[in-house]
């Protein structure tokens, strides 16, 4: 099982940005914590962080070449706008879990609305990294409804 994991904008500032909202752990935290869960379930992980739109749907339509099983995406900022990011996801039909680390729906109303919501298999928000290991777990399960 091949997974591949997406962080956008400003995510590579984990532990510097907004502590109060995001936690003082770093990006390498996170993704410590992804690689020793993938090692755990025996799945093949690729991690990508990108600031830019277009580099995040090149990398999505890369996946859909290479084979990947399943996506775990907080396209953080993009969520809210990106139809680009939205259509490259809906091109590639590849199993998508939706992740934000902070409870988006409780926040500015702007970040209630998801352009990746109705493509994705689930959306996990407010569990902090763990969510992004709930995500993993989903897709090797595939306890999603599909
Ligand atoms: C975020 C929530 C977004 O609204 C915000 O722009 C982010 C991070 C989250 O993980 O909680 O950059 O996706």
């Amino acid at each position: 099982m091949k997974l591949l994991v997406i962080n956008g904008p400003n995510l590579n500032m984990l532990g510097i940005r907004e502590p109060d909202i995001y936690g003082r752990s770093t990006y390498a935290d996170l993704m410590a914590m992804i690689e020793a869960h993938a090692k755990k379930l025996g799945a093949q992980i690729e991690c990508f962080q990108s600031n830019h739109e277009g580099a995040i749907v090149d990398k999505l339509q890369e996946a859909y070449f290479n084979g990947v099983d399943g996506i775990v995406i907080n396209p953080a900022a993009y969520t809210h706008t990106s139809v680009a990011i939205a259509d490259a996801l809906k091109a590639i039909r590849i199993p998508t879990v939706e992740v934000h680390i902070s409870k988006v729906d409780e926040r500015e109303a702007f970040r209630r609305v998801s352009y990746v919501r109705d493509i994705a298999v689930s959306t996990i928000s407010g569990k902090g990294f763990a969510g992004y290991l709930e995500a993993m777990d989903l897709l090797v399960k595939k306890g999603y409804e599909s």
